[in-house]
């Protein structure tokens, strides 16, 4: 494995900058290096303006989102091995505002997160102990409650990019997991909001999210389901 890694990595500093620019970084690397340890060592050894989000380094968080060599992954999950080290591409998710450097503005994610009431309705007696689930019903939400929020799904969707209000592959994942979970009881609630004008009609099943997505959660599925809960709702099937 070469010793050096070569990084263009994309800045932008909106107090000084009139437009962004790749600028190339060399970076002594190890064998086990992923490209967040790559990006933090440039910080500490060679460039301490450079602005990027991070926290827990294990691929828990999400917020190492990025977009290297052209594809949407978490930083502190890709190794460097497994790229080619003289020429690793590293820029901020597309599609949404750019803060500075790698930094992006989470914030429309986030708001339209919050549009599909991302916890459990109880229309019953409130919740004073636990609800327990078999196995069967805990298997219903498996895949979809891995989701870490990183955005990489929302950023790669043509549907975002083109109509700025859909609500987009994270918030719907997050709307089918309360859906399909047995201790729900806001089913008519949150169909009407994902069945709406921002919503689930919205999805071209692209399945770029999918692609893009570090857990591997079938984001494009979760929208299907909600489509056919909301027709057999209509049509008193469900
Ligand atoms: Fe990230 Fe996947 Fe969750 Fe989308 S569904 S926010 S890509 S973890
Ligand atoms: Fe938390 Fe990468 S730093 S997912």
């Amino acid at each position: 494995m070469a010793e050096t890694a070569t990084l263009h990595i994309f800045r932008f500093d909106p107090e000084k900058d009139k437009s962004p620019y790749f600028k190339t970084y060399d970076v002594a690397i190890t064998a086990k290096m992923n490209v967040l340890e790559a990006l933090l060592d440039i910080v500490d050894k060679q460039d301490g303006s450079l602005s990027l989000r991070y926290a827990c380094r294990g691929a828990i968080c999400g917020s190492c989102a990025m977009y290297i060599n052209g594809s949407y992954r978490l930083a502190c999950q890709t190794m460097i091995a497994n790229l080619n080290p003289s020429d690793i591409t590293v820029g901020p998710l597309p599609h949404l505002p750019n803060i500075k450097d790698l930094v992006v503005d989470m914030t429309p994610f986030f708001e339209k997160y919050e549009r599909i009431v991302p916890y459990l309705i109880r229309n019953s007696a409130p919740l004073e102990k636990e609800i327990p689930q078999n196995l069967k019903q805990r298997k219903a939400i498996d895949e979809m409650i891995d989701c870490i929020l990183c955005g990489c799904c929302y950023s790669s969707c043509p549907m975002v990019w083109t109509h700025r209000n859909f609500l987009g592959p994270a918030a719907l994942t997050k709307a089918n997991r309360f859906v399909q979970d047995s201790r729900d009881e806001g089913l008519d609630q949150r169909l009407s909001i994902v069945a709406g004008e921002d919503g689930i009609w919205r999805c071209h099943t692209i399945f770029n999210c999918a692609d893009a997505c570090p857990k591997k959660i079938n984001t494009t599925a979760s929208i299907q389901d909600l489509k056919r809960k909301t027709i057999a709702r209509r049509l008193h099937l469900a």
